[in-house]
């Protein structure tokens, strides 16, 4: 294992514009927490660092809607997000805000340096500005097309589809995402970091440099924007809220928030460092420190492009060593969203599943998307919880502790000579802490999970194959052996499952006694080396506490409320989004009169091969039986309109249709729910929709 290094770990600071939810969590939190765990566990100096990100145009829209200041806002979820992470086990050093003073001093004096050492450059250029809003439109208070992948709802500084960043100019057809108007032109002064100068040292950095050790995800979007070629990013803003720009002739301009939330680490980091009694420039500014910044895939660009060109622009701090972003999490099939509800809030989850935190980051865990999207839903949690945690885990754990108290009250009993599958069951014992350390070195979480599962499954094995219940009748001596090596696995899996399960970690040494009372003991007298190294982990003769259930069942009927609850969201959002087309442009009745209208019989229905929509119908019109195309498949089959009696346009121009030449039309309309129904001529009483029958 490596010597011990200083570490400075950064999460992402999150909006606080909302609670946060799973997705937050699985995507940066937990793996930043598992990882920041194992580092002190293994004795590493850590500090691990994250905040609120609290200016910034969401902040603003979130205000409005909700008609407060946007003070209130931060206030109101800066505590929320701050009590989730609590809740949750995060083990944040500090968790800052960036509206702390100590922030708003540290960006402007950061952009105040690059300023004096010239590294900006300013320009009056022209903007998009919203002329009924009176405001310039940046970031998410404009949105148009995406210039590189043409999404159509880009933001002016983001494209959430393909994650390029670009210049809200860029930006094709922008509508104003105040007002919907059309944004114009005006001229605005404005600082820019001209990305282009850096180019040079980004692509000897992270092209040559870190190709092997960087995630490919990462690697390839760095790759692709500097091959796209750097151009210069204002780091300002027309906006009122924010930190102001340090200069005097900056009057209503505020620093982009791109450009302070990074800062944000920084700030964090000197709030701490003078908290605890530290040097904060150890974390920032030696060359042997490592620096890691935990990120969601849309982050990438200003972790990896723009806040390394202000680092290195600004000349006294290290860079990020490693950038470990992970994909999106999806829920239920559905992307996350903050606006349409469509999450899993970590407040509710802590309600409906109160002290099952580590279930929730099992599953995150062992479902994460570390390289491609991944999804989360209730029946899988449901399944990780009873198949794995409880089935596997928590079965061995439960089984050892019963039968120490049933033979030897609960006494650690002294071994005798070990057979050999003893001696190899405690050397596959001694080789976890490796296995699971690589892993986590090369910020494999899953793998790591996966394999700390193994262990457990080491213990049920050993157990199942010894059968200390059935030799008990026989070879008391040998049973006494067999109990002390299942202790030790239980006691290797209290150390190694730390990081992972931190509140089943703290529950399992309190059931083996050896827990120190803090309630995160992350350094206990044993630690994660000793489970390699040291002879015992549970000595003969030590007394072990009661036994305790680590996890429990979960039921179908508590997973059928979590599913009742996506799908009462998705009623609200589908009625949401449901646009009534407006009334068409009146007909005369001349125009009405045009129209042949008879009731028919359908005599025979197929569907039309390799088409969705299309039914081949043949029709009994009362004049003759003639051919009609329909494209009803997606609501009707075949076989359940044979027979039916219908409304049809016999004297509608014929068209072919897939080679099929089509005469006239079945009357269809759609209810006010969107669904399809039959013009019919014997269930409605002559009249539906207003369409009268004659
Ligand atoms: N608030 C941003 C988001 O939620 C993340 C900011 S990270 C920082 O996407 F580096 F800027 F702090
Ligand atoms: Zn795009």
């Amino acid at each position: 294992m490596n010597t011990p290094k200083r570490y400075t770990i950064t999460a992402a600071l999150p909006y606080t514009n909302g609670p946060i939810h799973i997705g937050h969590l699985a995507g940066v939190y937990v793996p930043a927490d598992i990882y920041a765990r194992y580092l002190r566990l293994t004795g590493n100096d850590v500090a691990f660092i994250c905040g609120s990100d609290e200016h910034g145009v969401p902040i603003t829209i979130r205000a409005k809607k909700e008609g407060v200041s946007p003070q209130d806002i931060v206030d109101k979820y800066h505590k929320i997000i701050k009590q989730s992470f609590i809740d949750f086990g995060i083990t944040f050093d500090n968790y800052s805000r960036t509206t702390a003073k100590i922030h708003h001093e540290t960006a402007s004096e950061f952009f105040t340096t690059l300023y004096d050492k010239g590294e900006f450059i300013e320009e009056v250029t022209e903007q998009l500005y919203d002329a009924e809003a009176k405001q310039f439109l940046a970031d998410r208070f404009v949105i148009g097309t995406c210039p590189k992948c043409g999404n159509e709802e880009s933001y002016g500084d983001q494209c959430e589809v393909c994650g390029t960043s670009h210049n809200a100019t860029d930006l094709i057809n922008p509508k104003s995402a105040i007002t919907g108007a059309t944004p114009t032109l005006k001229k605005t002064k404005h600082w820019f970091l001209p990305l282009d100068k850096h180019e040079a040292f980004l692509k000897e950095w992270i092209l040559e440099g870190h190709k092997k050790d960087w995630k490919s995800n990462v690697y390839g979007q760095c790759k692709s924007w500097i091959d796209d070629g750097l151009r210069p990013r204002a780091v300002t803003r027309d906006l009122d809220w924010g930190i102001p720009v340090p200069l005097d002739d900056a009057e209503g301009k505020v620093l982009y928030v791109w450009f302070d939330a990074p800062i944000g680490y920084i700030s964090a980091t000197k709030e701490w460092a003078k908290r605890v009694g530290k040097d904060w420039k150890l974390y920032w500014k030696d060359k042997d420190t490592k620096l890691v910044h935990f990120i969601g895939k849309d982050n990438i660009v200003f972790h990896c492009i723009i806040f390394p060109a202000m680092l290195k622009a600004e000349g006294s701090y290290i860079l990020p060593d490693n950038v470990p972003a992970n994909e999106f999490l999806n829920l239920a099939d559905s992307k996350f969203s903050t606006s349409k509800n469509w999450a899993v809030w970590l407040p509710d989850y802590l309600q409906d599943f109160p002290n099952q935190q580590d279930v929730l980051r099992y599953t995150l865990t062992a479902n994460a998307p570390e390289t491609k999207d991944n999804n989360f839903t209730w029946k899988d949690f449901q399944a990780r919880n009873n198949n794995e945690l409880v089935a596997i885990f928590g079965n061995f754990i439960n089984r050892v502790v019963v039968l120490t108290h049933k033979y030897y009250n609960g006494i650690v009993p002294i071994p005798n000579d070990f057979t050999s599958t003893d001696e190899e069951t405690l050397a596959k014992l001694k080789a976890y802490p490796t296995i699971i350390s690589s892993s986590i070195e090369r910020y494999r979480f899953r793998e790591a999970l996966g394999e700390l599962m193994n262990l457990a499954r080491l213990g049920n094995k050993y157990l199942a194959d010894e059968e200390p219940w059935k030799a008990i009748k026989t070879d008391e001596v040998r049973v006494q052996t067999i109990m002390y090596v299942a202790l030790q696995i239980s006691s290797a899996l209290a150390i190694l499952s730390e990081p992972f399960l931190p509140f089943t970690s703290h529950k399992l040494k309190k059931i083996l006694n050896v827990s120190s009372s803090a309630p995160d003991s992350y350094r206990d007298e044993n630690n994660w080396e000793d489970v390699s190294n040291k002879e015992t982990l549970l000595s003969a003769g030590h007394q072990i506490a009661k036994a305790e259930l680590l996890f429990s069942k979960i039921e179908d009927k508590e997973i059928q409320v979590q599913l009742d609850k996506l799908e009462a969201t998705k009623k609200v959002n589908e009625a949401d989004n449901k646009v009534t087309e407006p009334q068409k442009d009146t007909i005369t009745f001349e125009d009405f009169k045009k129209l042949d209208i008879r009731v028919g019989t359908i005599l025979d229905a197929k569907k039309i091969p390799k088409t969705k929509k299309l039914l081949v119908l043949k029709v009994d019109t009362g004049i003759d039986v003639r051919i009609i195309v329909s494209g009803i498949a997606e609501s009707f089959t075949a076989d359940e309109v044979i027979g039916k009696r219908v409304t049809v346009l016999v004297n509608l121009a014929p068209r072919t249709l897939r080679g099929i030449e089509s005469e006239g039309m079945i009357l269809m309309t759609e209810t006010p729910e969107g669904k399809l129904v039959f013009v019919n001529p014997d269930d409605n009483a002559n009249v539906v929709n207003g369409l009268q029958i004659s």
